[in-house]
């Protein structure tokens, strides 16, 4: 008698342990991101922390390079096994609507991260104001140029993803205020993604336009890849470099001066939020999640301004960090920060 009360007794221990770590059944969600990149590793540093926080089981995929047809296949599979929640970013709403209807009619969750497909029946999306994110990243680079302007180029890994449309359209916008300031390159320079190609068209574009003054990079890949072309042309200064993301090789070359400012984006954020809401839908009830969220279902993880030292009192009207303050603000967020 005394053994079985025991032993109900560590049951219950158990039991209350392991509810309160996290869900109490198996839950599966999958991320779906664009492209093999340290900025999707850092999405998928935030996505293997929630799953450990909440006890859940989370699966990370993303394609070699911007690649429509591989997420949905991808997503086809993991709506035949069976997963509770999918979240994707991607890389063409148009293409991806169908599939994400497909998920939803058989109750599978579905939330967008990073870019959107409002258009489509996901229910929430979670990531940067990429239009007013690429806002910014006009009024910067028009605040860096100053009165005089001159010809900017613009490189992007994606001309069907919303956040590379809307960061565009946004960053034209931002130059609107400076009339001096000529986007040369219609329609931007595209890489899908693969850092060779962009490397190669900032180098072309060096040679077409000898006389540029700005580089917009897009996507991570591109304010890099921009970089290395300007430093092989020895223009570094001469040709400015504005662009999105903070991976390590960013913050190493705006130490350098060869990026002149970035906007920093949340990704750890991103993929630590998708896990979170699609297990709380699964959990308590897509409704429930929902309600818990602003009314139009979009969670905004916010962009900060980072400046090489250089630039950076220049840029002290747009809010810019250096890149010790913006460690600091990283680190009060909770957001790891690694290699640099
Ligand atoms: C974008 C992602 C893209 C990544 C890598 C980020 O700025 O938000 O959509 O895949 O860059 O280039």
């Amino acid at each position: 008698m005394r053994k079985l009360k025991l032993s109900l007794i560590f049951a219950l221990c158990f039991l209350i342990l392991f509810v309160s770590a996290g869900y109490a059944e198996e839950i599966h969600v999958a991320v779906i991101g664009k492209s093999v990149h340290p900025y999707w590793a850092e999405v998928e540093l935030g996505v293997k922390k929630a799953a450990e926080d909440l006890g859940v089981k989370a699966t990370f995929f993303v394609p070699q390079k911007e690649d429509i047809q591989a997420q949905i296949s991808q997503m086809e599979s993991f709506i035949a096994m069976g997963v509770d929640g999918i979240a994707i970013a991607p890389s063409d709403p148009t293409a991806l609507a169908p599939t994400i209807a497909t998920a939803m009619s058989k109750g599978i969750p579905v939330i967008t991260l990073d870019t959107d497909a409002p258009e489509s029946e996901r229910l929430a999306y979670i990531g940067t104001d990429n239009y007013s994110a690429g806002k910014l990243a006009g009024q910067v680079m028009s605040q860096l140029l100053g009165p005089e302007g001159g010809k900017v180029a613009i490189g992007t890994g994606s001309l069907t993803a919303m956040n590379s449309l809307e960061r565009m359209r946004g960053f034209t916008d931002g130059i609107a205020e400076n009339e001096n300031i000529v986007v040369v390159t219609k329609p931007a320079l595209c890489d899908f993604e693969d850092t060779g190609r962009a490397v190669t068209l900032v180098e072309q574009a060096l040679l077409t336009y000898p006389d540029l003054k700005g580089f917009f990079g897009v996507y991570a890949i591109n304010g890099p890849a921009a970089a290395k072309a300007i430093k092989t042309a020895g223009k570094v200064g001469e040709v400015l470099v504005v662009c999105f993301d903070t991976t390590a090789e960013h913050m190493q070359l705006i130490k350098e001066g060869a990026i002149a400012a970035t906007i920093g984006q949340r990704p750890y954020m991103m993929g630590y939020k998708s896990v979170e809401l699609l297990s709380k839908m699964v959990a308590d009830g897509v409704d429930a999640a929902l309600a818990e969220l602003p009314e139009d279902r979009i969670v905004d993880t916010g962009v900060d301004v980072v400046a090489a030292d250089a630039y950076v009192e220049t840029l002290r009207v747009l809010e810019a960090d250096s890149v010790e303050e913006y460690r600091e603000k990283l680190i009060g967020l909770g957001i790891p920060v690694e290699g640099w």
